[in-house]
Parts: C-alpha cells; structure tokens; sequence
C-alpha cells in the first residue's frame, strides 16, 4: 500500500477543498439554463432529488473507496481488491478527468482574460462607431467579441497557458500547502460574492418577477429529457465518477465522518446553484432578456455582460463577476489535475514536482489543440466534432457516466466484505443510519440510473 499519503490539516480545509472541487462552471453556467428549460421549480425540485437520492449516496461510497483504500483513484481498488481488473475503473477515472481537464483549462483561460477585459474596461469600451443605446446592439457586440475572442490563436493560448502556470504553482506546494490553503482562501470569497450578487439582484425592480419565474414550478416542461438532464446535471457539479472524490478522499483524516461531509459538501454545492438561479431570473427579467440564452459560454460571455453593462458601476460587477468565475474555474482545475498527480505520484512513485510536471506540461499540447479546434483547427474532426467538443463529450458524456457505474457496481456487490459499512462507519466508532439505503441504492438503483444516463444520447438524440 502506498505510503507517500498526506492528510488535510483541518475539517474545513477538507470540506473547502471538495466544495471547490465541485463548484464550478457546472453550477454557474448550466444550472440556470436547465432550469428555465426544465420549468424553474419543477427542474429545482427533480435536481434536488438527484443530489440527496442519488449524489450523496455515490458521493459517499467514493470517499469510502479514497479514504479505505489509501491511494489514487487506480491504487484503491489495488489495494482493496488485489489481482483483480477493477482497477481499469480507476484508469478510465484518470482518462476522463484528464480529458475534462484539458478543455477546462481553456474556458478557466476566457474567464481570465474576461476578468482582465472588466477590470481594465476593456469589455465595455464600444467599438468606434457603434451606438450602444440599445440592448440589440450592446448583444451584438457582446456576441461578436466572444466569438472573435474564442476564435482567435493567440490571446486564448497565452490565457490557458497563464492557468496552466498558476495551477503549477499551486499544486506543486502540495495537499496542505497548496491546495488546502487556496481552498480556504478562496471559497469564502466564493460566497462572499454570490452574496453580494443575490442582494443586487434582489434589489432590480423585477426581481419578483425573476424569482416567480424560478421558484414556480412548471410541470409541464418536465419531460423525460429533462429529468435526465437533471441526473447527468446532479453527476457533473458533485465532480461523480472523475476520480476527483476518491483522489481528495484518500487525504481524509480516518476520524472524518463520511456521511456529514458528503451531505455538507452537496448542500453547499447546491446553495450555489440555487443562488445563481436568484441571481440570473431576476437580472434577465429585470433587463428585458428573457428568451436569451441564459445557458453556457452564451449565459456568461453575452448576456451577463449586457446585464452589467445596463447598472451602474459596470466596471464593478463586471469585474466581481469574472473573479467568482474565475474562482470556481481555478478551484476545480486543480482538483481535476490532482487526480492525474496523485496516480502519477502512487502508481510510478514519482515526487511531487516531477509529477505535477508530468501532469501540466503535456497541457501545452492539448489544451492548445482544444483552443486552436475553435478556430484555426476547427476542420480537424473526431467523430464529426471539433477536438474540443470530442474531449468533453466523450469524457463528460460517456467516461464519467461509466466510471461511476461500474465504482457502484464494485461497492455495492464485489469491494470486500464489510468495507462500506466499516469506513461509514469510521470503523465502528460512529452511527451510520443511511449506510442500508446507501447500500440498496448503489447496489440496485444508482447502476440502473447511471445506465439511463449513459444511454440518453441514444434515446434522445
Ligand atoms: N464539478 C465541477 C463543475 O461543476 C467539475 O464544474
């Protein structure tokens, strides 16, 4: 068993450090969007049953296996189930989080250069000529420039290759040093920011309206699709099946209660969906942007920017905005890469700097190619899609889904005898009274739902 392990120093630095982790770009800018797809409070309310029914329980059996097994997202099931192939499970985790990775350290990249855009004011600076009297025009500018900017070769490289650096910096400093610090740093910040946004959107003259539009359900809307967008939505934000959970709970300290932290870390990593949903309905009422795209780079990049663009100190939020942004994106960045490091670390006994070397130089390579595949490269396809869309589609679409799947699978019915129950258990030293439906969902339900999801493309294509 490896024996290179460190631990978190604190409870909070540990359920900051998985907060971070989890809160991303999946909650700020697909939650809203499925949403108002899914109508408001009737998606809300599917979403929430996704995160307990489902999420805590596959969120908790992937802190038994990190924190039980002791080593990376392939060494756990190693070291639990020697001789056996469960450990290809952990090598598709390492694959898939590394694929995300890739692609995500070219969108941290825009929210970088966004932020540097809203702070030196940049973004709002009309182009010669143009009159930004109206929203149509201040749309069609904000529009234009994202496509440019993403299209471009070179001011998004040096962009990823700045968060490439940054995450270098970070990673290398270690567990405690680097990630656990930033996480304490950073994740307050977080919310201190949501906060500030929930009160200035609350204070728009229709933020009644907004939040109707989101806390009332509309059931008609949710359709089959929907409900399955809201699976996949719940596995995206809880960073399910990426080997991340494994990988941060092998540093848990063994007296860590498995089932308090797996349900805190979710309900904070929901209250940041809920809150940019407070944030979102009401601005797009207030600003006559309803029927926008308030979903992805569209929702971030163009219609919050005309949103800022209509308050006063523009300047201010715009810059508040791309910092949580940028926040979120930098926390998870480096918890994807974490689990390649770690591997490299436990598996090839490599140091930390070397490993974190290996991990973040090869980026230069294919997070290049990710950003170039938007413009320059935009006719090199895999499988008809650009290498940008291939990476995620193919790591967030079907390796993260069969990751979880077969890591429930191995819990449920082959890890050995006694385990889940002994790590729920801290080894006997605390209740657990959810370890039966933690047991009887990842046994019979979570497999069966992740299936669902894997096979949606198909059913809904
Ligand atoms: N859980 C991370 C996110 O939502 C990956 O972006």
């Amino acid at each position: 068993m490896s024996t290179n392990k460190v631990n978190f120093s604190s409870k909070i630095g540990l359920i900051a450090a998985t907060v971070g982790s989890a809160v991303g770009l999946g909650n700020i800018w697909r939650f809203p969007g499925e949403a108002a797809n899914g109508g408001g409070a009737a998606f809300l309310i599917v979403y929430i049953a996704c995160v307990f029914l489902l999420g805590v329980p596959v969120m908790v059996s992937e802190f038994a296996l990190g924190r039980g097994g002791k080593s990376d997202a392939v060494g756990v099931f190693r070291n639990l189930t020697p001789g056996k192939k469960w450990w290809i499970t952990g090598m598709l985790a390492v694959v898939a989080s590394y694929m995300v990775l890739c692609f995500y350290m070219v969108v941290a990249g825009w929210t970088l250069e966004y932020l540097w855009q809203s702070v030196t004011g940049h973004l709002y600076a009309a182009d010669p000529g143009a009159t930004l009297d109206s929203i149509d025009s201040y749309k069609a500018q904000f529009a234009e420039r994202m496509h440019q900017y993403i299209q471009e070769d070179w001011s998004p490289l040096v962009n990823t290759y700045v968060m490439i650096g940054i995450n270098l910096l970070v990673l290398m400093a270690g567990v405690q040093k680097g990630i656990e610090r930033l996480s304490n740093l950073l994740m307050p910040l977080l919310f201190v920011i949501l906060l500030v946004f929930c009160v200035v959107a609350l204070s728009l003259p229709e933020a009644g309206a907004g939040l109707s539009y989101f806390f009332q359900p509309d059931f008609s809307k949710l359709t089959a699709k929907v409900v399955i967008g809201a699976l996949g939505q719940a596995f995206f934000s809880l960073s399910l099946g990426m080997g991340i959970l494994v990988t941060y709970s092998s540093y848990f300290p063994k007296d860590t209660r498995l089932t308090r932290t797996a349900v805190t870390v979710s309900v904070l990593d929901l209250l940041v969906a809920v809150m940019m949903g407070i944030i979102i309905f009401p601005a797009i009422m207030s600003f006559g942007l309803q029927g926008e795209a308030i979903q992805g780079t569209t929702l971030v990049f163009v219609t919050l920017p005309e949103v800022f663009a209509h308050m006063p100190l523009t300047q201010l939020w715009s810059s508040l905005f791309f910092m949580l942004l940028l926040v979120a994106a930098l926390t998870s960045t480096i918890s994807i890469a974490e689990v390649t490091i770690a591997f490299f670390q436990d598996r090839l006994n490599m140091r930390r700097l070397p490993a974190c070397l290996a991990v973040l130089m090869p980026l230069f390579i294919f997070s290049t190619l990710c950003s170039l595949s938007l413009g320059t490269l935009d006719g090199v396809r895999i499988f008809g899609k650009t290498i940008f869309d291939f990476f995620d589609t193919f790591a967030t679409n079907i390796l993260l889904p069969i990751v979880a799947m077969t890591t429930c699978i191995y819990l449920g019915w082959f890890a050995p005898k006694g385990f889940l129950q002994q790590q729920m258990t801290n080894e006997g030293a605390v209740r657990s009274w959810i370890l039966r439906p933690v047991r009887f969902i990842i046994r019979w339900i979570a497999p069966v739902l992740i299936f669902i999801i894997l096979i949606s493309p198909l059913l809904f294509p």
